[in-house]
């Protein structure tokens, strides 16, 4: 019986580690004279040495089928030199990323080579020069990005041919001209940044209308336009819009409300005029950023654009100021967004009553000055932030009319004076921020009415005086800080009453005595810090006071500890005998050193269970067709494909036309034979027919088609007559097999047919290219040339192209027809005057059988300039090929019905999954082995025998298991 966990492990691990793979020596030779030209000098690129396969350096990543170099993805290692040329040699390269590296000179137009391109990353170098044109090229490319070098010129126009961008990133450079309105046809475009250059002119409109954009950043240019009235309508998906530092005028059409995504508004610096329209229903808006414009409004209506961002409870920041904005700020204002950090009205006419106002949030502005005294015409307020300012002066007391605060935050100003007492009235007060000013004096006892207070942060400023002791009533306090200010005097002795506190921070003061005992008690602290003071006497040993992460007292000289370790742990004293001795006892340093170290081994045991394969029947009839004349007349042909009836056409060639015919013996029986008739109009058939009977002449192979004789003569017209007659293939050809007309009623081949037919296909080139003298190349193997028969087995057929290679390959006794070969199938170098070349029947043979096996004619319309079936190909992963095979190849139908007379295999689940596995594991080898011969340089790619001997492998593989 199969155990079928052993075969799931062993299926697994097979399906990890191709044992097939070809060399792929341009890669790894372009890799190196990368690395030689670069200067390294952080030594990033050290795997990549000569012992190592280079798909395992770093930044490298290769196609798992195959082996080419995929991506070169190698940001921020501060390299630096010019960009090798070298990079267009990696005719596989997806992604290049070399972004925050110090390259120099100029982009190398060779890279437009790079047809498969997806990502070009190169941002934050020093590159300079001028954008290739020859980049538009590109037509797979989404990601171009070049932000932040040192490029000049214009962007060029045939950038506009990228149809498959979504990435335009040229932010930072020193390009100028105008902007093509030819980009407005990237309709995939996504992101468009080009801010900080030096463009100029009309900005195009066209780009306002592709409905793909979501960031749109043309800031700090000197670009002039208007925005077109609708063009809110055709930005379904924009998020981003930075216009900013430009000459944009006219006014903001109210359409911008439907580009109902929009989060980001900058428009600042610009010429635009009119009232601030309406941003209804900007549900995501975070940042709206008018200032620096000519817009006006002369009546409190023009503020309806206050009310219309009611629903904008995102927004951070509004910044309208610097336009001519005159009359009262509405009340609305007070509704505005609860996550309102900056609100800028600066320099308009405003003027404005502000009672209602329940929240001012004006954090962390440049605001300076002193704060008005304002504060009584606020008395509903109930936030007041205006932390991290520059606001100069004192607090009001007016504050204490600001009955409702339950935030203050005036932290991180300029504040001087004392803390008004009033503030401590505030009763309803949870937070109180006055870090980070000068405020001097003391803290008052009245702090102690402050029953709701959760935060008090008066940390960093200049008071004095001792901490009262009335804070212990401050009963909700959670986080008390109070560092780095002059307070004096001790401790609160029973502060351990604020039993929520989680942090108290009194570090850095001028408090003696001793540290209170209370402070055991705390439940909730987190962080006590008592560190730089003059505290005295013995540390507490209990509570918190057990977790020495819990609390600093470093820089109190007078303390000690009752415990020798505690002592030592902490860098105090040892108290002797209730009195502390000077006796210093000097801190240990604890090092934990643990390294645990697991090995684990796994022995897999591979079991093979060999099945034995039915032998597949060849009935081979290769007896000679007795009784037929060594030279049959026009006559014989006519009656046996009954007068060339079209039923009997079965094929049409470059050189004439096949028919079935069945012919009368001498002796009596009759066969069914095929007849190729040359089409003798055609100047070059006359040759062909007799290149193709020289060829046929002498060989012999079960897997080429048999020739059974020729004829030449006259037809009834007095006409030239030629054909060949020819085992016929009851099965047709290959090329309707794959493509059948009608998927429904075609038979389909299987997997294993399919697999077959390739073993075939390779064994007949192979006997042409290796056992026939002189070597014979066919030059035109394509799916239509190879014929089946009634048993499924492949014949190669059509020789009118074949030639002869002579010892010295450079002279042929066959040359004069010219390399032709068919548009697909036909090996690179050909097109380059290359010479039939038994490497070039490779080529189409690896075609062949990529098309076999991923159902895609190379001639497909997907395959535009530059991209053939093999790149194609090699450009996915194992996965992606796999769902794009035809899903019956890998069905578990073969395997149900192949294996459902043995009786010992699994139960069903298990052994279909199996066979799933075994199948995808077949195609991805069969495919590796067709981009093995279809590699560009005929140097790489494999011979024939090669192929051939890898497929019977697979094939050995499937049938046992
Ligand atoms: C690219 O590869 C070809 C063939 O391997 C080689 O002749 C050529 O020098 C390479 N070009 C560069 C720029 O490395
Ligand atoms: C940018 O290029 C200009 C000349 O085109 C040169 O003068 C300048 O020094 C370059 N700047 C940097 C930062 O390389
Ligand atoms: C707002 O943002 C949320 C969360 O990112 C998203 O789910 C929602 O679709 C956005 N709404 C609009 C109108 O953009
Ligand atoms: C805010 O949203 C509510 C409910 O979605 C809607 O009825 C109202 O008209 C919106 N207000 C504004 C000013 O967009």
């Amino acid at each position: 019986m199969i155990n079928a966990p052993f075969l799931f492990l062993s299926c697994f691990l097979f399906r990890h580690f191709h044992a097939i793979s070809c060399n792929t020596n341009t890669d790894r030779d372009a890799l190196f004279s990368f690395k030689s030209q670069v200067s390294d000098p952080t030594n990033s690129l050290s795997s990549w040495s000569l012992h190592s396969n280079h798909c395992t350096w770093k930044g490298v990543t290769c196609s798992k089928l195959g082996n080419r170099v995929q991506s070169l993805i190698l940001p921020g290692l501060s390299l630096s030199g010019k960009l090798p040329p070298h990079l267009s040699n990696l005719t596989y390269l997806h992604s290049l990323d070399l972004s925050n590296n110090s390259f120099h000179g100029q982009i190398p137009k060779d890279l437009a080579h790079l047809s498969l391109l997806n990502v070009i990353q190169l941002s934050s170098n020093n590159l300079s020069g001028t954008l290739p044109p020859q980049l538009g090229h590109l037509h797979r490319l989404q990601v171009l990005d070049f932000s932040v070098n040192n490029l000049t010129g214009q962007i060029p126009p045939s950038f506009a041919n990228l149809s498959s961008l979504e990435n335009l990133s040229l932010a930072t450079n020193g390009l100028e001209g105008e902007i093509p309105s030819e980009l407005g046809n990237l309709r995939n475009l996504s992101f468009l940044q080009i801010s900080a250059n030096n463009f100029s002119g009309q900005f195009p409109t066209s780009i306002f209308n592709i409905s793909s954009l979501v960031f749109l950043s043309v800031t700090k240019n000197n670009l002039e336009g208007k925005l077109p009235q609708n063009f809110g309508h055709f930005l379904p998906n924009l998020k981003n819009l930075h216009l900013a530092s430009n000459r944009f005028e006219g006014i903001i059409p109210n359409s911008i409300s439907n580009a109902s995504h929009l989060q980001y508004i900058d428009l600042a610096h610009n010429k635009f005029h009119g009232s601030i329209p309406p941003f209804n229903n900007l549900k995501n808006l975070t940042h709206l950023i008018l200032g620096n414009n000519f817009l006006s409004s002369t009546t409190s209506l023009n503020f309806q654009f206050f009310y219309s961002l009611r629903n904008s409870t995102q927004l951070q920041i509004l910044m309208i100021n610097d336009n001519h904005l005159a009359g009262d700020l509405p009340s609305s204002v007070a509704n505005l967004s609860g996550n309102l950090q900056q609100f800028c009205v600066a320099n308009n006419f405003l003027t404005g009553a502000l009672h209602d106002l329940q929240k001012l949030v004006i954090y962390s502005n440049r605001l300076s000055g002193e704060i008005p005294d304002f504060f009584g015409n606020l008395t509903n307020l109930y936030t007041l932030g205006m932390g991290n300012n520059q606001f100069s002066g004192r607090i009001h007391r007016s504050i204490g009319q600001c009955k409702r605060l339950t935030i203050l935050d005036l932290g991180m100003n300029r504040l001087g004076g004392t803390i008004p007492k009033e503030i401590f009235q505030l009763s309803g007060l949870t937070s109180l921020y006055l870090a980070g000013n000068s405020l001097q004096g003391s803290l008052p006892p009245k702090v102690g009415t402050m029953k709701q207070l959760e935060t008090m942060d008066i940390s960093d400023n200049q008071l004095s005086e001792n901490i009262p002791m009335e804070i212990e009533h401050c009963f909700s306090l959670k986080w008390l800080m109070m560092a780095r200010n002059k307070f004096n005097g001790s401790i609160p002795t029973n502060i351990g009453n604020l039993a929520s506190l989680e942090t108290l921070d009194l570090s850095s003061n001028s408090l003696t005595g001793p540290i209170p005992e209370s402070l055991e008690k705390l439940e909730y602290i987190q962080k006590l810090n008592l560190s730089f003071n003059h505290l005295e006497g013995e540390v507490p040993m209990e509570g918190l006071f057990t977790n020495l992460t819990k609390f600093d007292l470093r820089g109190n000289n007078q303390l000690c500890s009752l415990s020798k370790e505690n002592a030592q742990n902490l860098g105090v004293l040892l108290c002797v005998a209730g009195k502390n001795k000077r006796k210093i006892v000097l801190p240990t340093i604890l090092a934990v050193v643990g390294a645990i170290a697991l090995f684990i081994s796994m022995v897999f045991l591979f079991w093979t269970m060999k099945k034995k394969r039915k032998e597949r029947k060849t009935s081979l009839s290769s007896a000679p067709f007795r009784g037929l004349p060594q030279n049959i007349k026009y006559g014989d042909i006519r009656i046996a494909t009954d007068n060339f009836a079209a039923e009997n056409l079965i094929g049409k060639g470059g050189f004439g036309s096949v028919y079935k015919g069945v012919f009368n013996f001498s002796n009596g029986e009759t066969a069914t034979l095929a007849v190729k008739v040359l089409d003798l109009q055609q100047s070059k058939a006359s040759k062909s027919f007799n290149v193709e009977c020289e060829a046929l002449k002498n060989i012999r192979h079960r897997n080429l088609v048999k020739v059974i004789t020729s004829c030449s003569s006259l037809d009834y017209n007095g006409e030239e007559f030629k054909a060949l007659v020819m085992q016929f293939m009851p099965n047709g050809n290959l090329d309707v097999n794959i493509h059948p007309e009608d998927e429904e009623s075609g038979s389909f081949l299987t997997l294993m047919q399919r697999l077959s037919i390739a073993i075939d296909v390779a064994s007949a080139v192979d006997y042409l290219h290796h056992d026939c003298n002189p070597p014979i190349v066919h030059c035109d193997l394509k799916p239509a040339n190879v014929l089946l028969d009634e048993n499924m087995t492949a014949h190669v057929a059509d020789f009118g192209l074949a030639k002869f290679l002579s010892q010295n390959a450079s002279e042929k006794r066959s040359s004069t027809l010219g390399l032709e070969g068919s548009i697909g199938y036909i090996a690179p170098e050909y097109g380059f005057g290359g010479k039939a070349s038994t490497e070039g029947d490779v080529y189409s043979f690896g075609i062949l059988m990529l098309e076999m096996f991923t159902g895609k004619r190379p001639t497909d319309k997907m395959f535009k300039e530059g991209l053939s079936l093999s790149k194609f190909v090699s450009a996915m992963d194992e996965n992606e090929v796999l769902m794009f095979v035809d899903g019956r190849l890998i069905d578990d139908h073969e395997y149900s019905t192949q294996s459902s007379n043995t009786d010992d295999h699994g139960s069903g689940f298990e052994s279909k999954t199996y066979w799933t596995l075994k199948a995808e594991e077949c195609i991805a080898d069969v495919i590796i082995v067709g981009l093995c011969c279809t590699a560009d340089q005929p140097k790489e790619r494999w011979s024939i025998r090669e192929a051939s001997s890898k497929l019977r492998a697979i094939r050995h593989s499937m049938l046992t298991s």
